[in-house]
């Protein structure tokens, strides 16, 4: 089974969660646009679900395929939220932003009653870090945010590059109009503490770690699909 059959059948146990009529939460990335299609076939066949997507990306999808979409405005309570994800361990603590759409990911995730992500098993690790983490920063004073960043890295014994993303010659711009700094950590030991040193840097719009946001994990590999939650990790 190559990775996008892995990325369609987390996907399609997910939308197995989807109930008649919710009001849903739309993921970013290339697993998100997996179940973006599977939910669309059902909607096709009379399904009713009211989408909001969490990228411009997503939104394109969603309205060329026919998922009904409204804004978080519109609908600023949520009842599900699915997404992919760069990396998740045993506590369903996150690292997003890969695809550059973790502030909207986040706030949408937020205003949902449960998030569940779905990846394919490479998303699994021991402990977050080996995927740069994502920190959108507003484009006023970058430089000044980057040397808060970095100081708050030795304040924590992290170490690593932290760069600029770039979209060709130019930097990548989120949905938001802001930039992203990857920071190459290797390894987070305490995501809380950092997540707790990020927010207090001014420049910091919001980092890529999703702590205690993700109610349950839907990962599929070759030998079937492992359901992460609160209670562990059980092979359906
Ligand atoms: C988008 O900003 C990201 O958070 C994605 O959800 C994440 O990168 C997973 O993407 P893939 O499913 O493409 O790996």
């Amino acid at each position: 089974m190559d990775a996008r059959q892995l990325k369609i059948e987390a996907a399609r146990v997910a939308l197995g969660r989807v109930e008649n009529g919710m009001r849903l939460g739309i993921g970013t990335g290339s697993t998100a646009d997996e179940f973006v299609r599977l939910l669309a076939e059902k909607v096709e066949s009379g399904f009713e679900v009211k989408g909001v997507p969490t990228s411009e990306r997503t939104a394109g999808l969603c309205v060329e395929l026919g998922v009904p979409l409204f804004s978080l405005e519109e609908l600023p309570e949520l009842d599900l939220t699915i997404d992919g994800t760069d990396e998740v361990d045993a506590a369903l603590r996150l690292i997003k932003g890969g695809g550059g759409a973790l502030l909207r990911e986040k706030i949408v995730a937020a205003a949902s009653k449960r998030m569940i992500v779905i990846a394919d098993e490479s998303k699994v690790v021991d402990t977050l870090g080996a995927f740069a983490l994502p920190i959108e920063i507003n484009k006023f004073g970058m430089t000044a945010t980057h040397r808060a960043l970095d100081k708050a890295a030795v304040r924590l014994g992290l170490g690593g590059d932290i760069n600029l993303r770039m979209d060709g010659t130019v930097p990548f711009e989120t949905d938001g109009g802001h930039f992203i700094f990857d920071a190459s950590f290797s390894l987070i030991p305490d995501a809380e503490a950092l997540s707790d040193a990020l927010h207090a840097i001014p420049g910091v719009v919001e980092h890529g770690m999703f702590l205690g946001v993700a109610c349950e994990a839907i990962i599929a590999g070759p030998s079937g699909i492992k359901i992460m939650n609160n209670k562990g990790s059980q092979q359906i």
